[in-house]
């Protein structure tokens, strides 16, 4: 009786492998939703075309800031001009909705006030396109691209002015693009602008908290990555609370945040490794999803920022929490965390050193001996999101593999990640988390903000020396098309 036992045991763990290995996409809910994504700097060029006024992505980018090796947007990979073939490519592979940013200097190119017919035609088109191939659009009204007059007016994020600007901004898009736009979101990654903006210099606009940031010559203030994080969740709050009270009732939309959510893995077994990957955890993610949920931030923010950190008042709270109705994640990868209790002594801290972490560790440098499969990451961020935040809806915005930007497409291991993380999603919720869509990062290679055109993230490959700019679909668009349709392979 042991023996068959044990047989039939051994014959279930097949068959629940075998399962898990012919996944597709009919084996999640017909309401999930599979796409992949954009922002407007990284695809559209037309920079100076039909009104648009620079961003501050493109002031960054033209002083050759960043990690980006000089390259612009200018041009980029031409959506602006080129967004019915684009619209055709994402047909040919099967995906159900796109996920892009507005511009906002494009459509309204004083940052207030007048808005650009020209850009509301092309919004206008694209979300039309988009829907009459049964696309579904997802629209971000901020990805790191502040309209330069804003920022040189009062400084952008810095300033609590931006909030009323944000706002109103926002109701030009609910009014004009909500008919027929349901998923909006307000901010896309605003922990990473944050801190790459206003902490270390690697993002626009630039600045750093301290004098060796990147390209920095004298730092600027320690306060920065906190003021600027906090304007950003009372913008999006504000946004939130205008949506409910104009738009809501007419349009029936959703409107989310996103943050960049990596994993957080301590990297060694030593109690203070753990306990800095609890901090970790709650700098990145707790930063901007505590005061959403809960209506403060992190106790550990509080206690480590001290002063530096705006306080939320109770009127500010209260707008706060529960001000969204989905949660949108850009996860790549699991970081290692080792702690570094000398930087939570020194007198003057930044952002990173409030955190007591010393360098994240990236998986290729993991502890221990990774495989290919780091798709767990995925589940260690939904779990926790399920256990410590009341496993609210979440949308996976970003996802996918950076590789050399060589001309080749053959991207075995895009395919190789795509398969282990779409697959994670599954087990994911089948456990029970909230997840309501996916969507690789990204269309097409496009401007990348580490890397510029030498690296690539695309389904399609954009061949930059073609006048045409013609899109190449590589093996991950046949292998994505194929999953989306219902054929698996296994890579
Ligand atoms: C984060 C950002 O949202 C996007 O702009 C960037 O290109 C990707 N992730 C990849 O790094």
């Amino acid at each position: 009786i042991l023996l068959m036992l044990l047989m039939l045991l051994q014959l279930l763990a097949v068959m629940a492998i075998a399962r898990v290995e012919n996944f597709t996409r009919s084996d999640f809910p017909v309401d999930f939703i599979f796409g992949a994504g954009s922002s407007a700097f990284q695809v559209e060029g037309a920079a100076r075309e039909d009104g648009r006024t620079p961003s501050i992505w493109d002031t960054f980018v033209y002083a050759n800031k960043g990690l980006s090796h000089g390259a612009s947007g200018d041009i980029a990979c031409d959506q602006y001009h080129k967004y019915k073939e684009d619209v055709q490519h994402m047909v040919d592979t099967g995906l159900e909705a796109y996920r892009f940013s507005i511009s906002w200097s494009r459509l309204i190119p004083d940052g207030r006030g007048r808005v650009n017919p020209k850009g509301l035609e092309y919004y206008n088109n694209l979300i039309n396109e988009l829907l009459m191939h049964g696309i579904q659009p997802h629209v971000t009204l901020f990805h790191f691209d502040t309209p330069q007059v804003l920022e040189d007016e009062y400084g952008g994020w810095l300033s609590r002015k931006i909030v009323n600007d944000f706002t109103a901004y926002a109701d030009v898009c609910f009014k004009e693009f909500g008919d027929r736009v349901l998923y909006w979101t307000t901010i896309n990654e605003g922990n990473v602008f944050a801190m790459g903006g206003y902490d270390n210099g690697i993002a626009p606009p630039g600045r750093c908290s301290f004098p060796f940031g990147l390209n920095c010559s004298k730092g600027n203030s320690i306060t920065e990555p906190y003021i600027a994080g906090h304007n950003m969740l009372l913008a999006h709050s504000s946004a939130v609370k205008l949506y409910y009270k104009k738009h809501k009732a007419t349009q029936h939309g959703f409107v989310g945040l996103n943050i960049y959510a990596p994993w957080f893995s301590p990297y060694s077994n030593a109690t203070e490794d753990k306990i800095a990957t609890q901090r970790a955890i709650d700098f990145y993610i707790g930063w901007f999803l505590h005061p959403m949920v809960f209506g403060d931030y992190p106790h550990i923010i509080k206690k480590n920022a001290g002063t530096k950190i705006p306080a939320l008042t109770p009127r500010e709270s209260r707008l706060l929490k529960g001000s969204f109705d989905f949660i949108g994640l850009n996860h790549y990868l699991t970081l290692y965390v080792k702690d570094s209790p000398s930087s939570l002594n020194v007198n003057i801290r930044d952002i990173v050193a409030d955190m007591g972490l010393s360098t994240l560790v990236e998986p290729e440098d993991a502890p221990e001996n990774q495989n290919d499969d780091t798709s767990s990451s995925l589940s260690g961020i939904l779990e926790y999101l399920r256990n410590v935040y009341a496993n609210p809806p979440t949308y996976i915005h970003e996802n996918g593999k950076r590789t050399e930007r060589n001309g080749t497409l053959n991207d075995t291991s895009r395919v190789k990640y795509m398969y282990s993380y779409i697959r994670t999603l599954l087990d994911a919720i089948k456990n029970g988390s909230n997840t309501k869509g996916y969507f690789l990062w990204s269309l097409l290679d496009g401007f990348e903000p580490i890397g510029g055109y030498t690296t690539s993230f695309g389904l399609y490959y954009v061949d930059l020396d073609d006048k045409q700019l013609k899109r190449y679909p590589k093996l991950s668009a046949h292998w994505y098309s194929n999953f989306l349709k219902g054929r698996t392979i296994k890579p």
